[in-house]
C-alpha cells in the first residue's frame, strides 16, 4: 500500500503495478527470468523523470531502462529493489537533416522507423541488429547494437552524433552535437552509448547518415569443408575486399535448419554455409568479380548468387530467424556472442574442440564475432555450464578478443566480465559509476 502512494506522486507518466502485467518485464530475450520490478513506469515528459530520480534517491530503489525487451544480456531486467523506466510512451518525432545527413530520433522510436526514415531520403543509417524490425532505438543506444553490417560499418557507436541523457541530477542534458567534427575534449556521449544505463539514461540522440549503396552483390557460398570457410575473412579483408555482411553456418546448425527450419532453409545447400554481403560502388563490375572468384577459388564452393531482391530477401529471412528457430528447438539453450579477431578465428574453433565445448555456431563470421550456442545447457548442470562459459570466455580472451561483440554485459555475463576484465579498467568503470551515480540509482547490479 505504502508502495502504491509512493508512484502515484510520479506526474505526466503511465504507473503498472498489477502483478499480471509485471510478469512480461521478468523476460527480455536472454535465458534470464527476474523477481518482477516494484513497478513499470511509463514516463511523458522531462517532469516525470525527475520525479522519478528523486524517489528513487530518498527510497533507495534502483531504475532500470527499457525499450522493447528484446535485449540478450537482462539488462533491462529488475536486480534488488527496482522501478522498471519503460521509455515506450516518450514523446518525440523522427527528424532528418540532409545537409548534415543526420537524424535525430527519441527512444521510443523504432528502429525499423529510423532506417525507413533515412532510406526514405536515399540514405543509410548501417546499424542492424538481428532484432532491428523489432528493438527501440533507445535499447540499441544503450546496448551499443551491433548486427551483420557492423562487419563494414562498425556497430551503433560509430554512429552517434550525439545523445540526450538523464543524468544522476534528475535533469535531462545534451551530450555532443550533430555534427561529424566535434573536438571538445572526451567524448561524453559515448560514454553513454553501450553504458546499459549504468550511468544514466539516453532518451533520444543524433545520428550519422550515409548514402545510400547503390549496388549490393548478394552471394550464398556452400563449402564441403567449414576449416576452409574459417580463413576466408582474413583473406578477404587481406585482398581489400571488405564485405558489408559476411554470415555463417556451421555443419550442425545448418543441418537444423535443412532438417526443421522454414521451406526457404531447406533447400539450403553445402556443409557449411557462408552469405556474403557487398556494397561496393563497383561490386557489380566484372573486374570485382574476377578478383573475388580468385580468392574464393581455393574453397571449390558453387556459389549461388541473389538475382533479385525476393531472392536475398529470402536468404536473410533464414539467417534472421536462426536464433529464434533454435530457441524454439532448444528452449533451454544459451547463446553466447564471443569475439575474437578474424585473423585468430582458425585457432578459436581448435580450441572450441579442444575444450570439448558442445556447442554449434553461426553468427557473424566476417568480423569474428561467433553466435557459440550451447544447445544441450538446460540439462547441464549449473557449475558444469559455468565452467564451459568460463573456458570459452578465456579462451576469446587469450586470443585478444573478448566476451562479448554485441548483446553487452548486462546481467547475464555480469559475473564473468568481473572476474576476466582487466583491472585497471574495471577500476576507471568503477570510478566513472561513482562519479557519475553516487547513489547507485541507475540500472544497479548490472555490468559492474
Ligand atoms: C543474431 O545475430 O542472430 C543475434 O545476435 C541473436 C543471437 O544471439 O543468436
Ligand atoms: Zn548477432
Amino acid at each position: 500500500m505504502e508502495v502504491v502512494r509512493h508512484f502515484s506522486q510520479i506526474p505526466e507518466a503511465e504507473v503498472l503495478q498489477d502483478p499480471e502485467a509485471l510478469e512480461a518485464f521478468r523476460r527480455d530475450e536472454s535465458h534470464l527470468f527476474q523477481p518482477p520490478p516494484l513497478a513499470v513506469v511509463r514516463p511523458r515528459s522531462p517532469r516525470a523523470l525527475k520525479a522519478l530520480v528523486q524517489l528513487a534517491r530518498n527510497e533507495g530503489f534502483g531504475l532500470v531502462p527499457r525499450g522493447a525487451g528484446t535485449g540478450k544480456a537482462g539488462g533491462c531486467l529488475a536486480q534488488g529493489p527496482s522501478l522498471i523506466v519503460d521509455f515506450g510512451a516518450w514523446p518525440g518525432g523522427i527528424s532528418l537533416s540532409k545537409p548534415d545527413l543526420s537524424l535525430s530520433a527519441p527512444a521510443s522510436a523504432w528502429l525499423r522507423d529510423v532506417k525507413a526514415a533515412a532510406e526514405a531520403e536515399g540514405l543509410f543509417y548501417p546499424p542492424d541488429p538481428n532484432s532491428w524490425p523489432l528493438c527501440a532505438f533507445g535499447g540499441s543506444l544503450a546496448t551499443n547494437a551491433g548486427g551483420p553490417n557492423a562487419c563494414k560499418y562498425g556497430m551503433t557507436r560509430h554512429w552517434v552524433l550525439s545523445v540526450d541523457a538523464l543524468l544522476a541530477d534528475g535533469e535531462i542534458h545534451t551530450l555532443g552535437i550533430g555534427s561529424v567534427k566535434a573536438n571538445t575534449g572526451p567524448s561524453l556521449a559515448q560514454l553513454l552509448v553501450g553504458s546499459e544505463g549504468i550511468f544514466g539514461f539516453i532518451v533520444g540522440a543524433t545520428v550519422r547518415l550515409v548514402p545510400l549503396p547503390r549496388q549490393r552483390l548478394t552471394l550464398l557460398l556452400p563449402v564441403d569443408r567449414f576449416e576452409a570457410l574459417i580463413a576466408l575473412p582474413g583473406t578477404l579483408c587481406a585482398a581489400g575486399y571488405l564485405p558489408s555482411a559476411f554470415e555463417f553456418f556451421d555443419p550442425a546448425v545448418l543441418a537444423e535448419l535443412r532438417a526443421h527450419g522454414p521451406e526457404e532453409a531447406r533447400r539450403l545447400p553445402g556443409e557449411a554455409l557462408a552469405l556474403l554481403e557487398f556494397d561496393d560502388r563497383d561490386c557489380a563490375s566484372e573486374a570485382f568479380m574476377d578478383g573475388l572468384l580468385d580468392l574464393l577459388g581455393p574453397l571449390e564452393a558453387h556459389l549461388q548468387m541473389a538475382t533479385d531482391a525476393r531472392q536475398r530477401e529470402d536468404l536473410w529471412a533464414v539467417r534472421r530467424m536462426t536464433s529464434a528457430f533454435l530457441k524454439e528447438r532448444h528452449p533451454r539453450k544459451v547463446s553466447e556472442d564471443v569475439v575474437v579477431p578474424r585473423s585468430r578465428l582458425k585457432e578459436f574453433f581448435e580450441g572450441l574442440e579442444r575444450l570439448g565445448i558442445p556447442a554449434v555456431t553461426y553468427g557473424h563470421l566476417g568480423d569474428g564475432n561467433l553466435h557459440v550456442n550451447l544447445l544441450a545447457a538446460g540439462a547441464t548442470e549449473p557449475v558444469a555450464l559455468e565452467a564451459q562459459l568460463m573456458d570459452l570466455f578465456r579462451l576469446c580472451v587469450g586470443l585478444g578478443g573478448t566476451l562479448s561483440g554485441e548483446h553487452g554485459i548486462g546481467l547475464a555475463k555480469r559475473a564473468a566480465f568481473l572476474e576476466l576484465a582487466e583491472p585497471g579498467h574495471l577500476a576507471m568503470l568503477r570510478g566513472l559509476k561513482a562519479a557519475l551515480d553516487p547513489d547507485g540509482i541507475f540500472n544497479p547490479g548490472k555490468v559492474i
